[in-house]
């Protein structure tokens, strides 16, 4: 089927107690493992393409593989924007065929990122593509910055409350204790902040930097409201891994298949596990 709105999936999501997952995809073999995964778990899911992504394999060869994997499958696939950087941009994922684009406005002071995220959905609207923004700010393992700092950068529910009425931006990333990439402990998610969030905002929130989080965790944030849980870091390691192991194996391996092959099905394995961790299997 073609590729369907990322708002409607959320929706169904919020109605059911459930999140679908959002997988970061950099190639064919990642696009193909996030679809045979959901179809073997009859989900629903959400591909998605980072600035990385964009960069090392092109809008339109991300769009290309992600619209044939949907045409093939009759399992519905949303396709969209990672961490958007400008407005340029989202209009170009637009035009690909993206059916929601996130904006990224959260390291602009509040009023700047209302004001970019309502000129985005003014031209999402209009072609009926959902739009993310982020609020607070998530950032990354890397940042090296101690639990108590990361706290300065959460999301403040009063300012979500204002964000979402002064844009009616379709769903909204938070910033409550998560951060992409490797943890080097274990994170530390702040529920009591969640709630708060929740009981402001009625738009779907979304979880980013969810690899590595805890399982039980991760039900207790859907549990709170969060409806797409973005997993990239533990698909890498799936994949890596995989390929890893046979040319540890067999050093003498030439044929490129025989590596990403493995790692295609690696990656499949994975997201299998997440998406019955987010309860969306048999949700199709
Ligand atoms: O959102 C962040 C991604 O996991 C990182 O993506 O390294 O592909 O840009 P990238
Ligand atoms: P992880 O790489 O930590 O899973 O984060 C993914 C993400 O949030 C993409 O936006
Ligand atoms: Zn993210």
């Amino acid at each position: 089927m073609p590729l369907v709105s990322t708002i409607e999936l959320l929706r169904k999501a919020e109605a059911g107690g459930y999140a679908v997952g959002a997988f970061n995809c950099n190639n064919m073999e990642l696009v193909q493992a996030i679809v045979a995964a959901a179809e073997a778990e009859n989900a629903p899911v959400i591909i998605q393409a980072s600035q990385g992504a964009i960069k090392y394999a092109g809008l339109d060869y991300i769009a290309g593989l992600t619209k044939i994997a949907a045409s093939k499958s009759g399992i519905p696939i949303a396709l969209h924007l990672d961490h958007g950087t400008s407005f340029e941009q989202c209009i170009q994922c637009m035009l690909a065929g993206f059916t929601s684009v996130m904006i990224d406005g959260s390291k602009l002071p509040l009023v700047e990122n209302i004001n970019l995220t309502n000129r985005v959905l003014r031209a999402a609207k209009a072609v009926g593509v959902s739009v993310e923004a982020e609020l607070g700010k998530i950032g990354g393992t890397e940042d090296d910055i101690v639990v108590s700092e990361r706290e300065a950068f959460f999301t403040d529910p009063l300012e979500a409350k204002e964000f979402v009425q002064s844009t009616g931006v379709d769903f909204l990333a938070v910033a409550i204790g998560t951060a992409h990439g490797r943890y080097k402990g274990i994170p530390q998610l702040n529920f009591e902040l969640l709630k708060s969030i929740r009981a402001l905002i009625n738009v779907p929130i979304v979880l980013h930097g969810s690899s590595g989080v805890p399982d039980i965790a991760i039900r207790k944030a859907i549990s709170l409201g969060v409806s797409k849980v973005n997993i990239d870091t533990n698909i890498r390691e799936a994949f890596v891994e995989s390929a890893k192991r046979v040319i540890y194996d067999k050093p003498e391996e030439i044929d490129p298949r025989k590596l990403l092959g493995p790692a295609r099905d690696a990656a499949t394995n994975l997201i299998r596990e997440k998406i019955r961790l987010f309860g969306s299997s048999g949700k199709a």
